[in-house]
């Protein structure tokens, strides 16, 4: 085997957004592309000489020639040890597991998480620190700064690896080991859940459930832990084989997206409990028998009962959401005597709390729970955790969650994306809103009374890091809010996000249509925004 060193120039636009580097396929075939971020990464993160790195994807198309690449790097950059998930496999939160528990020098991720996958499609690539994060800003910013200064990256003339039998392999002077992706996952969702208990309900007769793996990631990891370990009936997980093109579906577990699953949880023949995830595995949804469960509610009502679960049974040190998340967290963080943290979009905001130990649970409106026993979301671990839940309290999720509001308030929720907006008229639109943020407090919009009205930045209590410009918050005497950011995960002209909250005490009242209560924020945000004007769309793309 030789070490090659190969003469490359830069790329402008390596610079990581919320979760890391992602492009269409396309973008990253371009010689090069995927060698100068990764060369950049090696070059930034020196740890890795003489370390050890973990590697794997989500499946999707040009997982495996993306690895096959990164492997022969990661040898021609003196990194001494690579664990890989078989068949190039790994889910996010498994990789974060294994890099945890190897004690390994930090991993590289493959994927564009719930961005559809195929030739004409989304890829991504994140590396994750030795802590199992999302690497912080410092680091992102470092290897995008790399990245504009790199000349060369180095690789090796070695055959491509079998990348489908698990063992240890030697090239020159690294060793490989194909690991099983799901063993690690599986041994660590057992210390903290109850599986005898929640192998009972399974068994009871009067309980069963789908999860919706949308021909991703999650297939294999659901198979083993709901239907081999827990005794979940055979098809209780569906779309179970992860496929390269996710079976051209858009692996996003949300109503729209899963209504396979959505269709199997309702009407008289509906099953007692479902729940999908994404592309990557660090997403989900849960739904109970014709109900929906909000991704801010289920984050609150786990931190409310998280003293039901083994893994959580001595309580909680504290919450965090993202700011966009509702505020449903705060309220039950407010009753424990607990804090609740509002950090920036992305899971990399939660790690450093997560490590200092001043939160155990974190969350995000867009599909994504977790807590300290990794350092990703974790969409497989939200369902064991909601199924543990359901073993213990007897009760239907409905019946759950609506006592949670009884006894908390109800924050209903709502967002509206609108996708592929002319960049410079979603950038004008948020100049636009911030000029008008002065004007807001003390004002009233229609029945609201704003109470604060600004442009999110967040200090990290940890290392005092300052991110500013992380979305327009406008916040009502009520405890309503809108919110409005850019998406910084697509890969297409600009994606325009509006968060819409509203509190309601009254129990007498939580029962409504969430789109009628929403009414009068949805439009108050519209005109405040100008959206039709500025961005010509009467419409959201997505409702969720
Ligand atoms: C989106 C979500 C965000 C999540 C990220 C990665 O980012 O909104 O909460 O952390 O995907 O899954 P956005 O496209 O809004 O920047
Ligand atoms: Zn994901």
């Amino acid at each position: 085997m030789n070490v090659l060193t190969i003469p490359s120039q830069p790329f402008s636009d390596q610079r990581p957004g919320t979760s890391g580097l992602r492009k269409k396929v396309k973008v990253f075939q371009t010689p090069h592309y995927l060698e100068n971020f990764v060369q950049a990464v090696f070059d930034t993160q020196t740890d890795l000489k003489g370390g050890t790195l973990v590697l794997g994807g989500d499946g999707r198309f040009y997982n495996r020639e993306a690895i096959q690449i990164i492997l022969r790097m990661a040898v021609a950059n003196g990194v001494q040890r690579i664990l890989v998930g078989q068949g190039g496999l790994l889910s996010t939160p498994a990789a974060s597991c294994v890099i945890r528990k190897y004690q390994t020098d930090g991993g590289i991720i493959l994927s564009a998480s719930h961005n559809p996958g195929g030739p004409e499609e989304d890829f991504g690539i994140k590396f994750n620190t030795p802590n199992g994060g999302p690497a912080p800003e410092a680091v992102t910013e470092a290897i995008f700064s790399r990245t504009q200064t790199i000349e060369r990256y180095l690789t090796t003339d070695s055959d491509p690896l079998d990348l489908d039998t698990k063992g240890s392999y030697s090239i020159g002077a690294a060793t490989i080991d194909i690991i099983d992706p799901v063993e690690d996952y599986a041994a660590l969702m057992k210390t903290l859940f109850d599986f005898d208990r929640i192998h009972q309900l399974f068994n009871s007769g009067h309980f069963s459930m789908r999860f919706d793996a949308m021909h991703a990631i999650t297939g294999p990891y659901a198979k083993q832990i709901l239907e081999n370990m827990l005794g979940a009936e055979p098809g209780t997980v569906i779309n179970g084989k992860p496929l390269e093109d996710f079976g051209q579906g858009h692996p996003d577990p949300n109503l729209v997206h899963a209504h396979e699953v959505v269709k199997l949880v309702s009407g008289p023949k509906g099953v007692n409990f479902a729940a999908a995830s994404d592309g990557d595995g660090d997403r989900n949804m849960i739904l109970g028998h014709d109900f929906f469960v909000t991704p801010s509610d289920s984050l609150a009502v786990m931190a409310a009962n998280a003293h039901l679960i083994k893994g959580y049974a001595d309580g909680i040190r504290g919450i965090a959401r993202s700011m966009p998340t509702s505020q449903a967290a705060d309220r039950v963080a407010n009753q424990l005597g607990l804090t609740c943290y509002e950090t920036p979009t992305g899971w990399k905001f939660f790690g450093n709390l997560l490590d200092a130990d001043k939160i155990t649970l974190c969350g995000e409106e867009s599909f994504g729970t977790g807590s300290n026993h990794v350092r990703e979301k974790d969409g497989l671990w939200a369902v064991l955790f909601w199924l543990n839940l359901l073993a213990v309290k007897q009760q239907s999720v409905e019946s759950i969650v609506k006592q949670h509001w009884g006894d908390f308030g109800r924050n209903y929720y709502t967002r509206y994306d609108y996708e592929g907006i002319d960049k410079s008229a979603a950038e004008g639109l948020m100049d636009h809103l911030r000029n008008l943020l002065p004007t807001l407090p003390e004002n009233n919009l229609e029945q609201y009374q704003v109470e604060f009205a600004d442009d999110f930045a967040y200090t990290d209590p940890v290392d005092g890091s300052r991110s500013e410009h992380q979305g327009i918050r406008i916040g009502f005497t009520d405890g309503s809010r809108i919110v409005y950011r850019l998406s910084g995960t697509g890969t297409e002209g600009a994606t325009l996000r509006i968060y819409l909250e509203a509190f309601e005490p009254d129990p007498s009242k939580q029962m409504m249509p969430t789109a009628d209560v929403m009414q009068p924020l949805v439009s108050i945000s519209t005109s405040l925004a100008e959206i039709e004007a500025r961005t010509g769309r009467n419409r959201p793309t997505v409702i969720t």
